[in-house]
C-alpha cells in the first residue's frame, strides 16, 4: 500500500493507494470509532456495485452507519439536493460528530465535501474516489461545491478531507469514456510537472488493455499533494494545475455539461494551449508534436462546430472570477509550466483549429 501525505499544518491527511482497500477501510477507520453517526454519501448504481458491500463490513465492524444517495448526474450539485440531504442528516439523528463518507465520482466528492464543510459548521469526512479523474484529481485538495444558475461551483468551500482511499480494481466497472476523460487530467500532471512522466505514458497508452493504473494514480496523486501542500489556497504554484482549464472548461459550458466529459474538455484545452506556446516560441515544434501524439491516443470525441461568441463569453467570465485577468497557463517545455496574462481572444479562437 503506498501512504501520500498532504502536509497542511493542523489539516494534513493521507492518502492510501491499493487494489482492494475499499474493503479494508473500516478497518482502518475503527480508532476513529467513537459512538458517533457514519453516513455514506453516493449513487444507487454506487451502493449496488459496491458501496452495500461497503456498508456492510462497516456494520461489521460495530459502526452506527447509514447512507444518503442523489442523483445521477451533475444535478446532484444543486441547491436542492444540497438541501435536501442536509434535512436527511438531521432526521438520521446526525450531529457534530458525525463523519461522512464521499463514496463516488467528483460529483458526489464535491457535493458531499461541500456538505462536511457547511453542516454544524464542519464535519469530517473521508473521500472515497470511483472514477478515474475523483482518484487523481477531484478528491485531493479540498476544492468542494456545488453549482447554481449562475454558474458552476459557484458556492462552495476549501475543506480538506480527513482521509483519502484510492482503490484502482473500483475502476473495472468504470465505462471506457469515463476511464480516457480521466487520463486528461493525468497527463496534464505529466505535461506540467514530470517529462518523465509523459513517456511512460506515451509508452503505456498504446495497450490499454495492460494500462498500469495504479502506478499511474500513484504518480499523478503525488503530483498533486506536492502542490497543494504548497499551495492550499491557489495563491501561486496551484494555479499550474488549471494547464488545459481555461479553453476546457470554456469548451465544456459551450457544448454542454453532460454532451462532453470534463477530463475530455481538459484533454483539448491542453491541445489548444500547447498550440499556442508554439506559437508564442517557447515550446519546442518536437515537444508540441510528441504531446500531441500522446493526446491523440485517447481518441477523443471529435467536437462539432464551436460558437466563438458563447466559448468567449464564457472565458471572460472566469476571468472575472480572476479579477479581470487571464492568468493562461502555457508551456516553456514539457514539465515546465508559465503564467502569461497576454493571450488574446484571437489567438484562442486560432488555437481551435488544432481540435478539427
Ligand atoms: N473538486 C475538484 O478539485 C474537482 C476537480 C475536477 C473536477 N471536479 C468535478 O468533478 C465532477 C466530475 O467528476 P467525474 O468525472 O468523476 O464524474 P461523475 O462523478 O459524474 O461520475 C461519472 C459517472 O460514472 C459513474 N461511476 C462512478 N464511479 C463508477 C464506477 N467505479 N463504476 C461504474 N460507474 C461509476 C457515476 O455514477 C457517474 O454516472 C464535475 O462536477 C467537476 O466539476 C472537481
Ligand atoms: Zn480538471
Amino acid at each position: 500500500m503506498s501512504e501520500i501525505k498532504v502536509n497542511l499544518k493542523q489539516n494534513s491527511y493521507s492518502i492510501f493507494v491499493e487494489k482492494g482497500i475499499i474493503n479494508q477501510i473500516p478497518r482502518m477507520l475503527k480508532d476513529k470509532l467513537n459512538g458517533q453517526k457514519w453516513i455514506i454519501i453516493s449513487q444507487y448504481n454506487l451502493m449496488e456495485i459496491f458501496g452495500f458491500k461497503l456498508l456492510s463490513e462497516f456494520n461489521n465492524e460495530g459502526f452506527d452507519v447509514d447512507y444518503i444517495t442523489t442523483v445521477n448526474s451533475e444535478n446532484a450539485k444543486s441547491m436542492n439536493e444540497y438541501n435536501r440531504i442536509i434535512t436527511q442528516l438531521f432526521e438520521l439523528g446526525c450531529d457534530r460528530s458525525t463523519v461522512i463518507i464521499a463514496l463516488g465520482g467528483g460529483v458526489i466528492g464535491d457535493l458531499a465535501g461541500f456538505i462536511a464543510s457547511s453542516f454544524m459548521r464542519g464535519v469530517k469526512y473521508y473521500q472515497v474516489p470511483t472514477t478515474l479523474l475523483s482518484m487523481v484529481d477531484s478528491s485531493i485538495g479540498g476544492k468542494t461545491g456545488i453549482n447554481i444558475a449562475e454558474g458552476k461551483n459557484l458556492i462552495g468551500a476549501i475543506y480538506q478531507p480527513s482521509g483519502v482511499f484510492i482503490d484502482p480494481r473500483l475502476l473495472d466497472s468504470l465505462p471506457k469514456d469515463e476511464v480516457v476523460s480521466g487520463l486528461g487530467e493525468v497527463i496534464k500532471y505529466g505535461a506540467i510537472r514530470d517529462r518523465k512522466f509523459l513517456d511512460k505514458l506515451s509508452e503505456w497508452l498504446d495497450n490499454m488493455d495492460e494500462f498500469p493504473f495504479e502506478k499511474a494514480i500513484e504518480i499523478s496523486v503525488k503530483i498533486k499533494a506536492e502542490i497543494v501542500s504548497i499551495d492550499e489556497k491557489e495563491l501561486g504554484l496551484r494555479k499550474i494545475l488549471n494547464f488545459g482549464h481555461t479553453i476546457g472548461h470554456g469548451l465544456e459550458s459551450t457544448i454542454g455539461y453532460g454532451k462532453i466529459r470534463h477530463g475530455e474538455a481538459v484533454a483539448m484545452g491542453i491541445l489548444c494551449s500547447s498550440w499556442i506556446s508554439k506559437k508564442f516560441g517557447i515550446l519546442s515544434n518536437q515537444e508540441y508534436d510528441y504531446l500531441v501524439g500522446i493526446i491523440n491516443k485517447l481518441n477523443l470525441p471529435k467536437v462539432s462546430q464551436i460558437n466563438h461568441e458563447t466559448l468567449l463569453s464564457f472565458i471572460n467570465k472566469d476571468k472575472k472570477k480572476q479579477n479581470g485577468i487571464i492568468q493562461f497557463i502555457l508551456l516553456n517545455r514539457l514539465g515546465e509550466p508559465i503564467i502569461n496574462k497576454n493571450v488574446s481572444e484571437n489567438l484562442i479562437l486560432n488555437s481551435l483549429k488544432v481540435l478539427k
